[in-house]
């Protein structure tokens, strides 16, 4: 049995795969919401829908391969008509703090070349100013301390980031800091003063790429599109 917000996040996932159409490229989300996304999508295509799918993770194209969903690469692709992710914070303009799970970067590629992007989330998710989230760095292992103090310069302590007591390491080879802000009233600031740091890979600023949030509440679901 679902306790109430498992249940929400399989509820926003599988509504998310109704934007699903025939013949589309999809982007494939990362995280505990995006799985219900792929089952319910793996079922679809079961029943005969046609879709190609980038995953944003390993974790992601595992469950790709249990559902069923089939996979392309920018081998094949330079576009995708529809990407579907999780967040862990999203703001009243729809720009989100991701890399929770640790694959911004992935993320942010796949979310930034989609035609349209759909988050799901449910509403503990919704926050005025983004900052309450740890913002997650994505940086190069390599002179990582000078990077961290560098950022650190920027109003923050970097806490780098571990997995069962050892450093996390990204899908990238990477690692990541999380860097709590408490309040990010100028986000594309920010975002812009931290890709100018000598080994930033990318940050966890999600900014002006969302087009629809599917939003879970205990009052239903509301989706909610981007002004
Ligand atoms: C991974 C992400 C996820 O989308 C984010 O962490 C949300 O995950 P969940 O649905 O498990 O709350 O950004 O890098």
């Amino acid at each position: 049995m679902l306790n109430e917000q498992e249940l929400m996040k399989k509820q926003v996932g599988e509504r998310a795969v109704d934007f699903v159409e025939d013949g589309m490229i999809l982007g494939l989300g990362s995280g505990s919401t995006a799985y219900w996304m792929m089952k319910k999508l793996g079922e679809r295509v079961t029943k005969g829908l046609s879709v190609m799918g980038i995953p944003t993770s390993t974790r992601t194209e595992g469950w790709a391969k249990e559902f069923g969903v089939p996979l392309t690469d920018f081998t094949q692709v330079d576009k995708i008509d529809l990407a579907i992710d999780g967040a862990n914070e999203i703001d009243e303009n729809l720009n989100l703090t991701k890399g929770g799970g640790g694959s911004l970067v992935r993320e942010k590629i796949v979310n930034s070349l989609a035609e349209k992007v759909i988050i799901i989330a449910d509403k503990s998710k919704m926050s005025t100013t983004l900052g309450h989230y740890p913002l997650p760095i994505e940086v190069v292992p390599f002179g990582m301390e000078i990077t961290a103090n560098t950022i650190a310069k920027l109003g923050c302590t970097p806490v780098l980031r571990k997995k069962n007591g050892e450093t996390y390491i990204s899908d990238n080879g990477n690692y990541i800091l999380d860097c709590h802000f408490k309040s990010i009233p100028n986000a594309q600031k920010l975002h812009e003063k931290l890709k100018l740091i000598v080994g930033v890979v990318e940050t966890g600023l999600f900014l002006n790429m969302t087009d629809v949030v599917i939003l879970g509440s205990d009052l239903g679901l509301e989706i909610i599109e981007a002004k």
